[in-house]
């Protein structure tokens, strides 16, 4: 199974931007630690960071027969991008959107998400844990979907059993 980690804007600042809010970890220090539980549970994982909204959309769309889930912090596109939302909503892969900081405590402008209702669900507030607890629910919903494709296979094998 494969986990495709999708990263908005400026967070390949991490450890230089507003160390306050975001804390002091490196981007490719919680890509390190994602890296080592992927492997723990024998999970393939790819990591994109872009700065640019179609580019994500490109990545998005990529996924499509590539990857079993995603996890995505759209950063402030998440507040803006009707784009990346419809691409997520297009691919129908288990998507779980992360922000480092609790959006909700913020600004206004930060408590509207419009890649949420179309994600399996949403982890804020729990700074770079956050990605690890994405990584448990995708792994998770993953393990749903594969046990629920199995028994609509062993249903489709009984039926055609039946028929003969
Ligand atoms: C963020 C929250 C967004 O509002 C902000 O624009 C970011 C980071 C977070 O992870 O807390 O860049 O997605």
């Amino acid at each position: 199974m494969k986990v495709v980690v999708i990263q908005g804007p400026n967070l390949n600042m991490l450890g230089i931007r507003e160390q306050s809010i975001y804390g002091p970890m490196k981007l490719e220090d919680i890509h390190a630690q994602m890296q080592g539980f992927a492997t723990q549970n024998g999970i393939e994982i790819e990591f994109f960071q872009s700065n640019l909204e179609g580019e994500i959309v490109d990545r998005l769309q990529e996924c499509l027969g590539d990857a079993d889930g995603i996890i995505i912090n759209p950063a402030a596109y998440t507040h803006t991008s009707i784009a990346i939302r419809d691409a997520i909503a297009a691919i129908q892969i288990p998507t779980v959107e992360v922000h480092l900081s609790n959006i909700h405590q913020r600004e206004t402008f930060r408590h509207t998400s419009l890649t949420a209702p179309v994600c399996a669900g949403q982890i804020v507030g729990f700074g770079p844990f956050g990605y690890h607890l994405a990584m448990m629910a995708v792994i998770q919903i993953m393990n749903e979907v594969q046990a629920l494709r199995e028994a609509q296979q062993g249903q489709r094998a009984q039926q055609a059993l039946k028929a003969k």
